[in-house]
């Protein structure tokens, strides 16, 4: 009968035992409840979970419990005491009397040995077959205790906690994992958005450069102005990256991307049943951004409503998430871009004055690239470094004429119409060099080479015929049914042309 109860009572703990280390991922908190559920319930008067740093080989007490605590070393070495020579064999240890155990140097047992007599158990800890710690209790002694019975109990503790140190392991080292991955991630955005990325030393980019470095220091709004294509977003990047605020999020929203339906919902998320759909909270960008930068793109194609939403925000620093009474502050930084005639918006009424003079506090003008001609060279070379080896392509060099080419066309579409052309230029160039006929015909028409003025427009004409025979020639290498189909015409005026033109076709195929 008393047996029966016992053995209830050990099943009992170790129900409460398994519950107690799988509530929790705070490992320590999990050990001491268990250390704790064993002194409960059986003659347990103190216990400790010592565990081995595999690196050091120095063992240490994860979590300890009882009357007093003295006797657990808080660090020891493998090998050394009892409880290391367990954790090294691999096997337990039972001292039926403690007082008569010199390698168990136990003051407060001594003092009282005749009345409080112990006895000391250690069984090891085992994961994936290898002892990475013990756990150790001291029992009040019993002149007929089962000592075999005591240890099987305790190994199958032991095993419990070793499948909660897999587990904790396990987190940990994804929790680890993720910590470096957001480390380097962090560090490779930074590299890609500090200054040291934007390409350009012309005068009107120094300018940008040292409004840039002034802005970024404060906390102030800024509206970044410039063509499509111009490096806006670059700046904008380049202003969070080297601010206080670089290690907190910089968060984009593209106010031209969204329909007028979803920006709203976007910029300030939305409560759980919000609007059919809303299956649960949703934080908007102004959130995500908290503590960092939000970047507002393309700020000039905000529909109306939205603008005296934002307008509130940049005023009073507070929002509400959609559906929701609660008033967020944010503590976000601004910066804004567009490439609208901000102020011919505001005379036809489609931007909102009073926003205009917010976010209007500190802009900057990126200037065209046909403006900083000197710069076009510096991006060509950058963007053929860094496409040739995106492509796995040798190409060391561009040749003089293709050189002259880029410097003489206009730029309509900026530095992402020459990223564009080099990167093309790349695909299509077979040898180290790249050449004119690398370059698309757009930059070989006659405007472009500034040839217009003296060439009569059928001979312009039918030199940006030829160059697009050949371009297409190039990409289908010397295939002349595909260069039919590449610019939509049949194989049979293709013929024509590639004779009329004096093409050489073969010359394209390799
Ligand atoms: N100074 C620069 N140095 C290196 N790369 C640049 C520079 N300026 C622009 N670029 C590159 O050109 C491309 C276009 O730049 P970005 O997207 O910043 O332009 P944008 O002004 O925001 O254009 P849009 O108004 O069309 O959005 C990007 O790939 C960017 O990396
Ligand atoms: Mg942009």
């Amino acid at each position: 009968m008393a047996d029966q109860t016992g053995e209830i009572r050990k099943l009992t703990t170790l129900v409460e035992v398994s519950q107690a280390l799988s509530g929790t991922l705070n490992l320590k908190a999990a050990l001491h409840r268990a250390l704790e559920i064993l002194e409960a319930h059986h003659d347990v008067v103190r216990g400790a979970v010592t565990l081995l740093n595999e690196e050091t080989k120095e063992l240490y007490v994860e979590a300890a419990s009882g009357l007093t605590t003295d006797g657990h070393r808080a660090r020891s070495r493998l090998g050394e005491g009892i409880t290391g020579r367990v954790i090294e064999s691999g096997k337990q240890v039972v001292v039926p009397q403690v007082s008569r155990e010199p390698l168990l140097n136990r003051t407060a047992s001594r003092a009282d040995a005749s009345t409080r007599e112990l006895s000391f158990v250690c069984v090891p800890i085992i994961l994936n077959r290898k002892p990475v710690g013990a756990l150790s209790v001291d029992l009040r002694f019993k002149r007929d205790r089962d000592y075999d019975r005591t240890v099987r109990f305790l190994r199958v503790i032991a095993s419990m906690i070793a499948h909660a140190l897999k587990v904790h392991r396990l987190v940990e080292a994804e929790r680890r994992r993720l910590l470096d991955e957001n480390i380097h991630l962090r560090q490779e955005l930074k590299e890609r958005y500090d200054f040291s990325n934007i390409i350009g030393n012309s005068g009107p980019m120094r300018l940008v450069y040292e409004q840039v470095a002034q802005v970024a220091r404060t906390n102030t709004t800024v509206l970044i102005r410039g063509e499509s294509g111009t490096g806006k977003e670059l700046i904008a990047n380049a202003i969070h990256y080297s601010s206080p605020r670089a290690k907190k999020p910089f968060i984009k929203i593209s106010c031209a991307a969204l329909p007028e339906t979803l920006i709203e919902s976007e910029l300030f998320g939305y409560e759980k049943g919000a609007f059919t759909g809303a299956q649960s909270r949703k934080k908007g960008r102004f959130e995500m951004a908290e503590g960092g930068t939000l970047f507002l793109d393309e700020v000039g194609d905000l529909n109306p409503a939205t603008q005296i939403k934002l307008l509130r925000v940049i005023q009073e620093r507070e929002f509400e998430r959609l559906g929701g009474a609660e008033t967020i502050r944010a503590n976000v930084r601004l910066i804004a871009a567009t490439n609208k005639d901000l102020e011919k918006a505001i005379a036809d009424g489609s931007f909102r004055e009073d926003l205009y003079y917010r976010l209007n506090v500190f802009s900057i003008f990126v200037p065209r690239l046909s403006e900083r001609k000197p710069d076009v060279m510096l991006l060509a070379d950058h963007f053929l470094e860094k496409y040739a080896l995106e492509h796995g392509k040798k190409i060391r060099r561009i040749s003089t004429p293709a050189i002259d080419m880029l410097m003489s066309y206009h730029w309509p579409g900026n530095v992402r119409e020459l990223e564009n052309t080099i990167e093309r230029a790349v695909l299509v160039c077979d040898g180290n060099v790249v050449h004119s006929h690398h370059l698309p015909p757009t930059l070989q028409t006659a405007e472009a080479s500034g040839t217009t003025m003296s060439a009569s427009l059928k001979e312009a004409v039918d030199a940006y015929e030829k160059d697009l025979i050949q371009d297409a020639l190039k990409t289908t290498r010397g295939n002349c049914v595909k260069a039919a189909k590449l610019l939509q015409t049949t194989e049979r005026i293709i013929n024509y042309k590639i004779r009329s033109h004096g093409v050489d076709a073969t010359r394209f195929r390799r």
